[in-house]
């Protein structure tokens, strides 16, 4: 008998295409680009899962052109607004991401630019590269003090959780909004629930980590910047449209606020008109989760939750568990 047919859309570690091919008949896209969507529907022909990555939608066509086979799609990612969840619902394929892995690097990349654009990194490295600097200077670089200084998180789950544990090292005073309260963690980091209005005039530092959702697309725009202090620093780690990046230009150009530090942007990898050109923003490509250790432990869950899956089996990480449910009831 043939073996279960699986596509990888993008190379992921060796070590996990090699975990695959153990159970699987195994393609991987060998362009190191990502697929076009007309692209992705040649190659998922067939196939009884998928491994995909956030920049794949994989919406109904993408499922038909599947075939009926296809039980379930990993995402390579703990985000998933590229998936179209009801699509796959409806035929009754399971959707898993990879939570919890990457949270210590993604938290780390967020205070990692929280840093760098309150002591103007970037900035001050062109400077000494291009050859420009004359020495030590009074004025020169004076940036922003980070201890003791208001953290505001938006959107407090793992991800967030985890950068607040990185911020009790400087003494943050740690504020958050989100949709659910945790009063555990309030106990525990002596950290204040607040509204958004709130959270935005309050300050210091601003680091989102809400999912993409219709309901969180731009989280932050014109208006939001408007209310912020002149003196903080805002920071995107979480999904590009949950700022309205060309507000987000015009603010840092009219110092509404005083800099960003961005992970993620709307229409990666284009950047806002404008945006590059400013230097109160820290910019790096989409790159939070980049450590040798999590992109294999990533590709660890994707893999598990495909071997469980074909084998009849539960994954560890569903996003649409109604699947599961519907499953369940058909045996
Ligand atoms: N830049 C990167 O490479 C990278 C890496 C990992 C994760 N991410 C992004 O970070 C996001 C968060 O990841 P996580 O693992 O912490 O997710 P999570 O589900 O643990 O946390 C999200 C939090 O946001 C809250 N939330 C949801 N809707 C909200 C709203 N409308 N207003 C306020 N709060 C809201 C939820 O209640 C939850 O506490 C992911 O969805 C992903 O898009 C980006």
């Amino acid at each position: 008998m043939s073996k279960p047919s699986v596509y990888v859309t993008r190379m992921i570690p060796a070590d996990c295409i090699a975990a695959l091919r153990e159970h699987f008949d195994v393609d991987v896209n060998p362009d190191d680009r990502a697929l076009t969507h007309e692209d992705l529907k040649q190659q998922v022909r067939g196939r009884d899962a998928v491994i995909s990555l956030l920049t794949d939608r994989i919406d109904g066509e993408v499922l038909d052109a599947a075939g009926r086979q296809c039980k379930i799609v990993a995402n390579y990612a703990v985000g998933f607004n590229n998936f179209d969840i009801d699509a796959a619902t409806a035929r009754n394929v399971i959707l898993t991401n990879t939570p919890g892995v990457l949270d210590d690097a993604t938290a780390t990349l967020t205070f990692t630019l929280l840093l760098a654009t309150a002591r103007r990194i970037g900035e001050s490295e062109r400077f000494v590269r291009q050859g420009e600097w004359q020495g030590w200077a009074p004025m020169a670089f004076v940036g922003l003090d980070v201890d003791r200084r208001t953290l505001g998180i938006a959107g407090l789950g793992r991800i967030g959780k985890n950068v607040a544990r990185k911020a009790a090292g400087f003494d943050m005073k740690i504020i958050y909004s989100d949709v659910r309260r945790d009063l555990d963690f309030e106990a525990s980091f002596n950290a204040v629930y607040v509204d958004k209005p709130t959270l935005l005039a309050q300050s210091d530092f601003l680091t989102l980590h809400v999912p993409l959702l219709p309901e969180t697309k731009h989280y932050i725009g014109a208006a939001e910047l408007r209310q912020m202090k002149k003196t903080a620093v805002l920071i995107n780690a979480s999904r590009g449209p949950v700022v309205d990046e060309a507000a987000l230009v015009e603010a840092l150009r009219e110092k509404i606020i005083w800099g960003a530090g961005l992970d993620v942007f709307e229409e990666e990898p284009a950047l806002a008109p404008g945006l590059a050109a400013l230097d109160n923003v820290v910019i790096v490509p989409h790159i939070a989760s980049a450590t040798t250790e999590t992109r294999l432990k990533m590709g660890e869950i994707a893999v598990r939750n495909i071997v469980n899956v074909l084998a009849g089996k539960a994954p560890d990480t569903c996003v649409n568990p109604e699947v599961l449910r519907q499953i369940s009831r058909d045996f």
